[in-house]
């Protein structure tokens, strides 16, 4: 096990105002309170600085997009930046499926700035926040490892691939510090309500149908955010440079079962269930080997899923003013697009 430590001294977390980084934010402030940390985001429909709201004068905020060299730039030299977490992307397949050029323009366009400007400045440490879904779909049997062929499906998908293409080229041609966390699907609390969980509590706490896509029978392997939050820490301060770690809680759920528990530990009925037309390109089943990461960094889960699950769920039930904010506007345009004719 890799024993060897790096201490930053000063972070810049990009979209640190969404649900992962968000919490991110918060876990590093209570684990390393000495380290300056700086937020750059865009604050989207999907970052919101109300998350971050209990850590105000904890850490520096800027307003910007990633796609702005100009912005970088200045982020990484007025906060005398040596160390990278980078999160911001657009990360709804859905949407990228309804409008996908936004996704390759921030997640890939946006990754090259934040690498660039962060090569030229001199960063010590650049942690690339990627997903699993780089690999694609699997069948019922196996997990993927970091050495499974790239084989994206969605819009998002590839434009992660294609981020995590160019992070790779920047370790080989320039020697550049970064590494890659390919992460499964995270749940917990701050999750904007369009993934599934969040979307799915919300709709029932307010007696609304659920949509099932096709016949509920796709698996995803659940991580409570913390214990990701928890592995980018690990990784920033323990990985080796240029290494890919993939992180997971091999904890495997068709989407259906997590529908059915959501009900029942609300007491709503199942007849709110309502099957829906397939996502195009579905991914049938994701799975994570984490055993890299355990191994070398020893970073383990720590969250049982009925733990996590019920402490999510009351979190959203005690939510419910962030929650009608957040879904006021824009959200309610994008509902009716992606659900109405399906
Ligand atoms: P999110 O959509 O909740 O948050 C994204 C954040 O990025 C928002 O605060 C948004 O305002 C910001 N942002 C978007 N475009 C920006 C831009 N151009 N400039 C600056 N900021 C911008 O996403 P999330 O679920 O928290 O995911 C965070 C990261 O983790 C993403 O890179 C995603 O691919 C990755 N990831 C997510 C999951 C998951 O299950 N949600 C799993 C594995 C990896
Ligand atoms: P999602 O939360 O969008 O994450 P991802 O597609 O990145 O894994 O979806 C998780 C699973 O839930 C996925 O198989 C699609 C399914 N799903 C539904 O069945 N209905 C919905 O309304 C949503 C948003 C997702």
């Amino acid at each position: 096990m890799n024993t060897s430590t790096f201490s930053p001294s000063s972070i810049l977390v990009t979209g640190g105002a969404g649900f992962i980084g968000s919490n991110f934010v918060r876990a590093w402030i209570e684990e390393r309170p000495a380290c300056r940390i700086t937020v750059l985001d865009k604050l989207t429909y999907a970052g919101n600085l109300e998350n971050l709201a209990d850590l105000e004068g904890k850490y520096s905020f800027i307003k910007g997009d990633i796609c702005d060299e100009e912005t970088v730039r200045r982020a990484l030299a007025e906060h005398e930046v040596d160390t990278v977490i980078h999160f911001a992307a657009e990360s709804h397949v859905d949407r990228s499926i309804l409008g996908p050029m936004v996704f390759t323009h921030t997640n890939v366009m946006g990754t090259h700035v934040m690498l660039e400007e962060s090569r030229k400045h001199g960063v010590k440490r650049f942690v690339h926040v990627s997903t699993d879904e780089v690999y694609g779909s699997l069948g019922p049997e196996g997990s993927f490892t970091e050495q499974s062929p790239i084989d994206p499906t969605s819009p998002y998908a590839a434009s992660k691939a294609a981020s995590d293409l160019v992070v790779q080229s920047y370790i080989k041609t320039f020697d550049f510090p970064a590494m890659i966390t390919r992460c499964s699907n995270n749940y917990g609390p701050w999750q904007f309500p369009e993934k599934l969980i969040p979307l799915m509590l919300t709709n029932a706490m307010n007696d609304r149908a659920l949509p099932v896509y096709g016949d509920g029978m796709n698996v995803r392997d659940w991580i409570h955010t913390r214990d990701h939050s928890r592995a980018v820490m690990r990784v920033l301060e323990a990985g080796t440079p240029g290494e890919v770690y993939n992180v997971g809680s091999s904890n495997e759920w068709p989407n259906i079962d997590i529908v059915k528990l959501i009900l029942k530990t609300l007491g709503k009925p199942e007849s709110l269930i309502t099957y829906v037309k397939d996502r195009p390109a579905h991914d049938r089943r994701y799975a994570i080997d984490s055993s890299k990461i355990e191994r070398e960094l020893g970073w383990k889960a720590e969250i049982g899923f009925d733990d996590g699950i019920a402490e999510t769920i009351a979190w959203y039930q005690s939510k419910q003013d962030w929650l009608a904010r957040v879904m006021s506007g824009e959200y309610m345009e994008y509902y009716d697009k992606q659900y109405s004719e399906r």
